[in-house]
């Protein structure tokens, strides 16, 4: 048996694919553009494993996702290859147009013809997984209840109007063409690979480099955290489990405003390696600009998962920020190895721009 993969060398989707073979032999194919997100060095302990195919390659090619599903006929694809980052959808929303929207879309349809020659028991095991997230539903006030699968989408950046696009997409072939699919919004996640311009792992970087840490605006805005690994299991359980054509919420019950994670972040490198001059990293945070349109609050309802599923996460936030910290301590090399022109252009870009601001 074999399963194919989008995106497997971005964050989450190499996570996903160690974990997977850690616990299962059943081949996995990668299929990546290897945008500035991907990167293959996360999967460098599998070089030598048949069980993982890459294959280096956009979504949004027909030809060659058709040629993929041909090949290797998967059982299942489980759709992670996305644009992700919600400041350089501001800047330039044309590749998460095309990425995100066109992209599956174009995937859907290479699983649409493929699904739809399958005989009729591969057919009805058949599972096509878009892997999604809780910003496509917008921001909630202080004290609203948290996002459940039924909240109204109201997406407020170009990244999560080009998810939810996506979302309705798979939602419609679901009651169109009868494809098998599963859809899960998960909360923001953190741990090893995570790519340097997300908040945490920028933080820890610039911590260490004795840089600024930017803090948007007042620092007040609210996330949901689930370490990453979570986040994989629940996918697991979903393909396992999911019932056809339904949603589910993935969460790890951790709302923080960005603050207190940039002040639990300074605390754990003080203990962990404290800065030679014995002052504290917080004195490096620095407030600087809002990020237009930036969403108040994200919570995540994740008893759908715990009730119909029974997945739970198992990491606390105190547990898993502390592996992710210990993680970018211990692997440096893998810091500097990202840290390439292009990402050096994107931190004067963007940070030289709201500095100035
Ligand atoms: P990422 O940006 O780290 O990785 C995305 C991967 O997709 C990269 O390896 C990139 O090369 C690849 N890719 C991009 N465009 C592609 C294309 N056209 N064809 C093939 N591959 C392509 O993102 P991530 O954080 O790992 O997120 C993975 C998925 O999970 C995304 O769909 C994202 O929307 C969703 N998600 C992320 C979070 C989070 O906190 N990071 C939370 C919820 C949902
Ligand atoms: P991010 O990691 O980009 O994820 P998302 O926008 O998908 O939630 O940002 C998490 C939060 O941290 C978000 O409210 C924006 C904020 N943030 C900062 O305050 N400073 C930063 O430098 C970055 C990258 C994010």
């Amino acid at each position: 048996m074999t399963i194919l993969i989008t995106g497997g060398a971005g964050f989450i989707g190499s996570n996903f694919v160690l974990d997977w073979l850690a616990q299962s032999d059943e081949t996995i194919v990668n299929v990546d553009k290897l945008t500035y997100a991907g990167n293959l060095q996360n999967l460098a302990s599998l070089n030598a494993d048949p069980r993982h195919v890459f294959v280096h390659g956009d979504i949004g090619d027909g030809a060659m996702m058709d040629s993929m599903l041909a090949l290797h006929k998967p059982r299942a694809i489980v759709n992670f290859a996305a644009e992700s980052h919600v400041d350089r959808s501001i800047r330039g929303p044309g590749d998460f147009i095309q990425t995100n929207i066109v992209g599956t879309f174009n995937l859907l349809e290479s699983a649409r013809a493929y699904w739809s020659h399958l005989d009729a028991d591969t057919k009805a095991a058949f599972r096509f997984l878009h892997v999604s997230t809780d910003e496509v539903y917008g921001s909630l006030a202080c004290g609203d209840a948290a996002f459940t699968e039924t909240h109204r989408y109201e997406p407020n950046s170009p990244y999560s109007a080009s998810k939810a696009a996506s979302d309705h997409l798979v939602r419609a072939y679901h009651h169109t063409y009868g494809l098998p699919v599963l859809t899960t919004n998960c909360s923001n996640n953190y741990g090893p690979f995570h790519f340097p311009e997300k908040l945490i792992p920028l933080m820890i970087v610039n911590a260490l480099a004795g840089k600024p840490l930017p803090v948007y605006g007042d620092g007040q805005q609210i996330r949901d955290w689930l370490y990453v690994k979570d986040h994989c299991s629940a996918i697991r359980r979903v393909l396992e489990a999911g019932r056809l054509g339904e949603t589910y919420n993935i969460g790890g019950w951790n709302e923080m405003p960005n603050l207190d994670i940039v002040l639990t972040v300074c605390t754990l490198l003080d203990e962990l390696r404290p800065r030679k001059d014995g002052k504290l990293y917080s004195e490096q945070i620095s407030f600087v600009a809002d990020r237009p349109g930036h969403d108040r609050r994200y919570a995540i309802d994740a008893r759908k998962m715990e009730h119909a599923l029974g997945w739970k996460p198992t990491e606390s936030f105190d547990t898993g920020i502390r592996m992710t910290v210990l993680w970018y301590l211990d692997n440096q090399d893998w810091v500097t190895n990202v840290q390439s022109g292009a990402y050096r252009e994107w931190l004067s870009q963007h940070y030289g721009e709201k500095v100035d601001a």
